[in-house]
């Protein structure tokens, strides 16, 4: 089977693609996957690139839909030729956050799903949404999971809440869905207006170019008549959080998901807690959280934004493409 290993330091050029041994039968509790799929996120980029350093002939990439082919002695929720879809952290199944860092995460800590075939235990995978195809499945472990946690799991989304999603990757999109898909508002901000235009599309009711109207968050509060918005998908960080602080209303909550500007800075902190905001930092979701999303996505009609897809062998070209930001929705491995 091929797969694709990081070779230490890391870079896009080092990337290793060799045929190794497939795995061999599934031993009690494990099941074996034909993986179909992957997506790229921008952790898996920080992998691949070196930017968080890995064992030398890691397997990356976190996101692993496909087939399952065999299962071992006792394994009563999966049977071959089932759909599946892996888990961010395979041993977070339920209950509060256990976990803090990657060291469990397939493709960062232990070895990911660039590969055609494995072995693993049952519950590092659920169900993949019925009529998903594998790429589509693929996009939920790491970038659908963490948009549905913070929307609905941490912050409790409501029928007519109002949220502001920044930027156009992956986790804000997909909660810009869940948002129309659960009846809230959304006003969504990105640096292009060609991107502006399929958010709006998408369903955004307001849309605000970040680069042309660095004051954002001052436009937020217009477009909510002085109110702000319920909720912010926080992907920026420090460069971001003073306009998301300016934009949420009293009692709102932020979100603190990504860091695109950088891993620290200052935070106004008088205001924030004259605002009484709430600010969450989270890392995706428990399995018990995917079996949630998955079961609101199945009583819906929504399908992930796809971008485009590459071959397992040209697992360096799709991070590039993902470098010239040039994407709109989820860049996908298809093998
Ligand atoms: N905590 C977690 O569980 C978790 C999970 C997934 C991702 N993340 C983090 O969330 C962030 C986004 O990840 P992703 O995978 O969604 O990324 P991605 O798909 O690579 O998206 C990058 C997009 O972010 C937007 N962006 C860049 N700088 C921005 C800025 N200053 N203000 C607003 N938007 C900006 C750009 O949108 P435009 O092109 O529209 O301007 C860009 O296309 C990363 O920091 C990632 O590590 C965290």
């Amino acid at each position: 089977m091929k797969v694709v290993t990081v070779t230490s330091p890391g870079g896009l050029d080092k990337l290793d693609i060799a045929e190794s041994a497939a795995p061999g039968e599934p031993g009690d509790g494990e099941i074996r996957v034909r993986i179909h799929a992957s997506s790229l996120n921008f952790h898996d980029y920080a992998v691949v690139t070196g930017a968080i350093p890995t064992e030398h002939g890691r397997i990356p990439m976190s996101d692993g839909a496909g087939i399952v082919e065999a299962v071992g002695g006792g394994v009563k929720e999966f049977e071959p030729g089932d759909k599946v879809v892996s888990t961010f952290f395979p041993n977070w199944l339920e209950g509060p956050a256990k976990i803090g860092d990657f060291s469990t995460t397939p493709g960062d800590g232990v070895d990911g799903y660039a590969r055609e075939q494995v072995v693993r235990p049952a519950h590092w995978f659920t169900h993949a949404p019925k009529g998903y195809s594998h790429a589509e499945a693929a996009t939920l472990t790491t970038a659908g999971l963490t948009a549905w946690r913070a929307l609905v799991v941490d912050a409790g989304l409501k029928a007519g809440d109002t949220i502001l999603t920044l930027g156009t990757g992956g986790v804000s999109i997909f909660a810009l869905q869940f948002a129309r898909l659960m009846g809230a508002r959304v006003i969504a901000t990105s640096s292009s207006d060609e991107k502006l235009k399929r958010l709006r599309e998408l369903g955004a009711e307001h849309t605000i170019n970040y680069k042309s109207e660095p004051e954002w968050g001052k436009r937020v509060l217009e477009l909510t008549d002085g109110r702000g918005v319920d909720q912010v998908i926080e992907v920026g960080g420090p460069g971001t959080l003073p306009q998301s602080i300016n934009a949420v209303r009293i009692g709102g909550h932020i979100s603190l998901i990504g860091i695109l500007t950088g891993r620290q800075g200052e935070v106004p902190t008088a205001k924030m807690m004259a605002k009484q905001v709430r600010l969450q930092g989270l890392i995706v979701g428990s399995r018990a959280h995917q079996l949630e999303m998955i079961r609101a996505i199945e009583a819906s009609d929504m399908r992930p934004v796809l971008d485009r897809s590459f071959a397992l062998e040209e697992i360096a070209d799709a991070f590039h493409h993902e470098e010239s930001g040039r994407h709109f929705g989820k860049i996908c491995l298809e093998f």
